[in-house]
């Protein structure tokens, strides 16, 4: 008997060893040491969440500043992209980023004005006229100052990336004149000055989140919108309204922004590296941002069922002056003359 429970003992044993061996469990060599696995032990990884399509000023800007950061840390930081609010959106973003739910996120400045008042600045119709004005004005000493109001927020504001200018959509009416606004809703960003500045031609300004747009304009809850041609033709609005109105009153642009305690966690190397990547990101998406808005605009140009016009100089004139009350708004309502002092400096009147 204790013969036969040794032998069996013995059997269960060497059965163990054999099926260990034969599935490479026991004596397993180490796997050849290979590009996928470089560095994983000490890999950083960064989320960056934004809310348009990829094929857009900020989505293109986004994949390539995901690839010059793994390439200038030699892979050691690895940026993941999710386009399209696939991972949060307007709504839920900001907090997401303050939480440390999500490392980075791109909303525009617009969107902010909820938290920093004096961003509404940007908003202003009619302040800027070039796109050169707006690159100098977001990437020199004005565009640091704005970032610095971030600080009591926790929030690293990396820079700013443009878009371009805003025109206007509208569904069964085309918009000749600011009077054609009268009584239309009209989706906006949600920013004061903006709302401010719909009201101020009789419309109904319905701040709401970008995803929703679309839907919103195809259920005819709201009727006509303002944005830049590449948000006009990458998001299908064009299938949804039926004019376009080129009047370039306003621009759309954005902050770069990351958890700053996620960046203060960088190694000093690290965060040199992706203050480059950055720097070059940005004076590529600028030139990229003005092409992109050309091309979809010839795109929208050719389609059938979508009629653009260009206001008139006369009637920019007086869409212009209408929207003065704008600015009185701005100063009553926004404890900071200083900065729009200081980009009327830099752009003609
Ligand atoms: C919009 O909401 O219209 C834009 O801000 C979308 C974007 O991020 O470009």
């Amino acid at each position: 008997m204790k013969k036969f429970i040794i032998g069996s003992i013995l059997s269960v044993l060497l059965l163990t060893i054999g099926i260990g061996i034969q599935q490479g469990l026991l004596f397993a060599k180490p796997l050849p040491y290979d590009d996928e696995q470089k560095g994983l032990d000490t890999q950083i990884t960064i989320h960056l969440s934004h809310v348009v399509a990829e094929n857009t000023p900020k989505g293109l800007a986004a994949n390539k500043f995901a690839e010059l950061v793994e390439e200038k840390t030699d892979g050691e930081v690895k940026v993941h992209v999710y386009p399209n609010a696939s991972f949060y959106n307007d709504e839920n973003e900001f907090k997401a980023l303050q939480n440390g739910d999500v490392e980075m996120i791109i909303p525009t400045f617009s969107k902010m004005t909820t938290y920093l008042p004096k961003w509404q600045v940007l908003d202003l119709p009619y302040l800027f006229n070039t796109d050169e004005e707006v690159h100098d004005v977001l990437t020199g000493s004005i565009g640091e100052q704005l970032l610095a109001e971030l600080e009591p927020y926790q929030v690293k504001g990396l820079g700013f990336w443009h878009n371009g200018f805003k025109h206007l959509t509208s569904a069964d009416l085309p918009i000749h004149t600011f009077e054609n606004l009268q009584g239309l809703r009209v989706r906006t960003m949600p920013s004061k000055t903006l709302e401010k500045q719909f009201e101020t031609v009789g419309a109904i300004p319905v701040p709401i989140s970008f995803s929703e747009v679309f839907s919103d304009l195809e259920k005819h809850a709201i009727e006509a919108q303002e944005n830049t041609a590449s948000n006009i033709y990458s998001k299908g609005f064009y299938k949804v309204q039926q004019h376009m109105t080129l009047t370039k009153h306003g621009i759309l642009g954005y902050s770069v922004l990351m958890n700053e305690k996620f960046w203060q966690s960088l190694p000093s190397k690290i965060q040199k590296q992706i203050t480059e990547a950055m720097k070059e990101t940005t004076d590529w998406q600028f030139e990229q941002a003005v092409l992109m808005n050309e091309k979809d605009l010839r795109k929208l140009q050719q389609l059938d069922n979508f009629e653009i016009y260009k206001m008139s100089a006369k009637e920019r004139a007086r869409f212009k002056e209408k929207l003065v009350p704008v600015y009185d708004y701005y100063y009553a309502n926004v404890d900071d003359e200083k900065i729009l002092e200081q980009i009327q400096k830099i752009v003609s009147p």
